[in-house]
């Protein structure tokens, strides 16, 4: 992508658009369709503050409202598709808005971008690791790798053990959403990977982890783990732990998040196909108990309580090495140093 081209950012007024905007150099032009779906004062003024710094446009519509946006999508070399509902739980009690709103409304925009918008070269789609549910195990008893369904006891789906052990997720690993979210967004990722094919555009996919950063807690409340713990603790003095604390999740800092999607953007990784797939994490595994010693230590007195007969992904961590091979990373920042930093005590 060069200086004076075009680039289009659905979603890109959310938290990780806006992280994302910053770090575009200014002589790119950047259209923003968003329609403000969790809408916070915060989010308003950043977006303002943005505009007002560069040329960007912002759309204030839904992807599927093509006759807001249509006119303005001649010059588009490349598009990040980042619209998208972003809660599990909420997926699960709404599965028709979901499947609505994060995929009929993509192939909606994609018919729209098929007659308005001819010049595409590539696509960029912010997916999850939720697309792979509770991922893959491997079975000490049988020697099986295996894909478990969620339960609140994990056993080999072979031969019924308990002794069992996760792995890092691979690219190659099966997916196996868990939720109506992960499967929105694996249909994200077919209706995209059909259209790019067909039209011959270059597509990365990434399936990003569970992102962290400064300000995440004042675009939604119900999202990032760190922000949800951090409320708990100051509000009720308390933390919920799923059953033993022991869930084991991949943090990832928004800004390494977003130094990749940058470099996707300027066509900077080695690519051997049209279409590539990366876990986008830090391949960091760190446990909700691992947090709350980093409260304590830090200073904070609350109280931990169990929850209950649980269903949620025990252990989600990336195999990185791919988008480390291929972006040339050096090194992701750590989830600790961040937490001391932005939550010591005064
Ligand atoms: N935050 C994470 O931990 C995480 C992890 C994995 C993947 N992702 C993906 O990254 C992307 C950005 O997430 P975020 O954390 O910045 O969330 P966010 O909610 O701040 O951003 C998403 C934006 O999309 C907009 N939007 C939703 N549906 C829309 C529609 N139909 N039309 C137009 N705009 C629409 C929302 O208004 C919002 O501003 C999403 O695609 C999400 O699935 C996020």
């Amino acid at each position: 992508m060069k200086s004076g081209q075009k680039l289009l950012i659905t979603g890109g007024a959310g938290y990780i658009g806006n992280e994302l905007i910053k770090i575009v150099p200014k002589g790119i032009e950047i259209i923003v369709i968003d329609n403000f779906h969790i809408d916070t004062e915060h989010k308003r003024h950043v977006n303002d503050k943005l505009r007002k710094n560069r040329k960007l446009t912002l759309i204030d519509s839904n992807v599927s409202e093509s006759h807001k946006y249509k006119e303005l999508l001649e010059d588009i070399r490349i598009v990040v598709y980042m619209a998208s509902l972003n809660s599990y739980r909420e997926s699960n009690a709404d599965p028709l808005m979901y499947l609505k709103e994060n995929s009929t409304n993509l192939q909606i925009f994609l018919n729209t971008l098929g007659q308005y918008s001819p010049n595409i070269e590539k696509f960029i789609l912010t997916s999850t690791r939720g697309v792979y549910g509770e991922g893959s195990y491997i079975c000490n008893s049988c020697n099986n790798r295996f894909y478990p369904p969620l339960a609140e006891e994990l056993k080999c789906t072979i031969c019924s053990s308990l002794n069992v052990y996760p792995q890092k997720i691979k690219e190659t690993d099966m997916t196996n959403p868990s939720s109506l979210y992960g499967i929105t967004k694996k249909l994200q990722e077919d209706l995209l990977s059909m259209y790019c094919s067909e039209n011959d555009i270059q597509l990365d996919i990434f399936r990003i982890f569970n992102v962290y950063g400064e300000d995440q807690g004042k675009y939604y409340s119900n999202i990032g783990i760190v922000p949800q713990i951090y409320e708990q603790i100051i509000k009720q003095g308390e933390m919920y732990l799923s059953g033993n604390g022991n869930i084991t999740r991949d943090f990832v800092y928004v800004a390494d998040v977003n130094s990749i999607i940058l470099k996707s953007i300027f066509l900077k990784n080695k690519r051997r196909n049209n279409k590539e797939i990366y876990n986008l994490g830090s391949g960091q595994p760190i446990s909700i108990n691992d947090i709350a010693k980093v409260f304590e230590t830090l200073g904070y007195s609350f109280k931990k309580n169990r929850l209950k007969n649980y269903e949620d992904i025990k252990y989600s961590v990336a195999d990185n090495s791919k988008v480390i091979k291929d972006f040339n990373i050096k090194d992701f920042k750590s989830m600790f140093d961040f937490l001391a930093n932005t939550y010591k005590k005064i």
